[in-house]
């Protein structure tokens, strides 16, 4: 029998995509690991893996590799991870455009163009799709707005599409991952907050909540290869799985709580609470 395939994109060293491009050639699929920069992946030919350079951003990329993927497995693929994603962080008010419609071709409309790419190999497997979305589908974390919307939508087109894909046999999974300990804090502009912003005054509270510094200096999030693990389970299970929590930070309890003691503890982390006391106090 054939080996089971999976692709995955945006697997560049040190990320959950690398993980997650380890645990299925342990568990014996043939793996097409892809970065938009070969060398962030050429380490992983080592381990058994073929490495392909894939820009999820450009058509003909994506063409080129649908082309390859396609004369190695016979027309076929198994699983596709669409795991390539990026953060802009920003207040709401003092948000780019430009950066914001560039996230949410990233996160939102590239994982579309890559099932688009690939639906021809899945549907010859009756396959199944990932897309690596977060928790924060649901939640209101400040400062990140831009970010968490991108992956509400991320989640919506999923659900869509499961159902859209039904008559096919193709399966769609969301994953709402937890914070994962990969490079995607450290590929995040830093905030230095603009005089013109709302935000200025509060700049010495604010600057190290909005660029996680905490998290960064001490993080609690989840190893890759623990993450990875909680995807390759949910993708090997024969259910129909929508919406899969895969992560140790997921506060679970933060999506259950009322909604108005539920912003009041994210505002707090956020330093909204102690810039608001400080615009009070300098107000009166
Ligand atoms: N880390 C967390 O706490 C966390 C939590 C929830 C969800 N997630 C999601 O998990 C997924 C993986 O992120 P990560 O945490 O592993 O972060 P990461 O280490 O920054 O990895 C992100 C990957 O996406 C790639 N990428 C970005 N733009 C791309 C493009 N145009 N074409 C192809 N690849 C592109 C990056 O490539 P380059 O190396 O070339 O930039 C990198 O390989 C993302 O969808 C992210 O939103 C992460």
């Amino acid at each position: 029998m054939a080996r089971r395939s999976v692709l995955i994109t945006g697997c560049s060293q040190g990320g959950a995509g690398e993980a997650l491009a380890r645990i299925f050639v342990q568990n014996g699929f043939k793996v097409f690991a892809t970065a938009r920069s070969l060398r962030r992946i050429q380490h992983l030919e080592a381990e058994g893996i073929d490495i392909l350079e894939l820009n999820v951003l450009d058509s003909i990329s994506l063409e080129k590799t649908t082309e390859t993927v396609s004369s190695l497995t016979g027309g076929t693929l198994d699983i596709l991870i669409n795991n390539a994603g990026a953060g802009y962080m920003t207040p709401l008010l003092d948000m780019d455009l430009g950066k914001a419609c560039k996230l949410f071709d990233v996160n939102v409309f590239a994982p579309i163009s890559v099932v688009k790419a690939f639906i021809p190999l899945l549907i010859a497997n009756k396959g199944t799709i990932i897309n690596i979305g977060s928790y924060v589908d649901a939640l209101p974390v400040p400062w990140q707005g831009v970010y968490n919307a991108s992956k509400a939508a991320l989640r919506s087109l999923t659900d869509n599409l499961r159902l859209e894909l039904r008559p096919f046999n193709v399966d769609v999974v969301y994953i709402a991952a937890g914070g994962i300990r990969s490079k995607f804090l450290d590929n995040l502009e830093t905030i230095h907050l603009n005089k013109t912003s709302l935000y200025y005054p509060g700049r010495e509270i604010l600057e190290p909540k909005m660029n996680y510094e905490n998290e960064k200096s001490a993080p609690s999030s989840m190893l890759p290869m623990e993450f990875a693990q909680e995807v390759y389970e949910a993708a090997i299970a024969m259910v129909s799985l929508h919406r899969v929590y895969a992560g140790t930070q997921v506060p679970a309890a933060l999506s259950t709580m009322p909604p108005s003691e539920r912003d009041q503890l994210l505002a707090g982390r956020a330093g909204i609470a102690a810039f608001a006391e400080l615009i009070q106090k300098r107000d009166t």
